[in-house]
């Protein structure tokens, strides 16, 4: 059964997209068999691993709507144990044509009961609001991974989010669990970085990755190569970043199997 992950935060500009990619790419690399699902219309996720919508006809967009379309036909294979479910623009639309749905909340979890048992990891990356995608997103997951940017607002809406997620498990999916905030875009010159240190910890206590990961350019321009930061420049600060937050989120699952 495949651990399934969202990252979420309805601020936008935080690090999800690349803290899905990469830690996909460190979790493939450390022979585990990863999907991204990406859960944002943008497409970010798909274009930074080299998918662009405009070759591609069945994306995740079809899978929730279409009941014809199975999962398996929009799965694409970026590496052999490293796959992509892509979004196209569609996607925008699936709030409004979910809405008259029956179980509409759980029409993602539905179809990746499907590939469930393919994957050691699977890591959907939502897009930037608490709307019905993110919603279908958080129900999907088993645990929540929350990039939080090191910069002044960045606390603020997490109180927000907070509270979405407690209302889900209140009501749709009591397991789902906090498997903990990452510090994303961090500057060392910046003694704001730890300010946002301090006050997140009032918020996760226990549950701030030890891992933070730097500011760094090389992991901006990796998108654009469609490549994650690991295949970009592997020596980057960013890559190892990377690479030690995946090794955490490997051992956390470890604590968790042993308790
Ligand atoms: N560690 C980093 N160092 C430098 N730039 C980063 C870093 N993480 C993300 N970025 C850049 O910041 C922008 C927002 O990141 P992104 O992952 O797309 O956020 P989100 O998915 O939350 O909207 C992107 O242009 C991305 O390349
Ligand atoms: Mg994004």
């Amino acid at each position: 059964m495949a651990r399934i992950i969202a990252i979420v935060n309805q601020k936008g500009g935080v690090g999800k997209t690349t803290t899905t990619i990469n830690l996909a790419a460190w979790l493939s690399d450390f022979g585990q068999r990863v999907l991204v699902v990406d859960f944002d219309p943008q497409g970010n996720a798909s274009s930074g691993l080299g998918v662009d919508y405009k070759n591609i006809s069945k994306g995740v967009y079809e899978v929730l709507i279409d009941e014809n379309t199975k999962i398996h036909e929009a799965i694409r294979s970026f590496k052999p144990n490293f796959h992509i479910l892509p979004a196209t623009p569609d996607l925008a639309g699936a709030t409004v044509d979910l809405v008259e749905k029956e179980n509409r909340e759980f029409k993602l979890a539905q179809n990746l009961v499907e590939v469930n048992d393919l994957y050691d990891y699977i890591l959907i990356d939502n897009p930037p609001s608490l709307g019905l995608l993110t919603i279908n997103g958080l129900v999907a997951a088993d645990e929540v991974l929350i990039p939080v940017q090191c910069e002044y607002y960045a606390l603020e809406g997490l109180s927000q989010l907070l509270n979405t997620i407690g209302l889900i498990k209140e009501h749709l999916k009591p397991e789902l669990k906090i498997l903990g905030a990452v510090m994303t875009m961090y500057d060392s010159r910046n003694k704001l970085s730890n300010d946002v240190f301090n006050e997140l910890y009032k918020f996760f206590p226990e549950k701030i990755f030890r891992s933070v990961i730097p500011r760094n350019v090389r992991v901006a321009e990796a998108p654009s190569h469609g490549l994650p930061i690991k295949d970009y420049d592997p020596q980057s600060v960013g890559a190892n970043a990377y690479k030690r937050l995946a090794q955490e989120i490997l051992v956390s699952q470890l604590v968790t199997k042993n308790k």
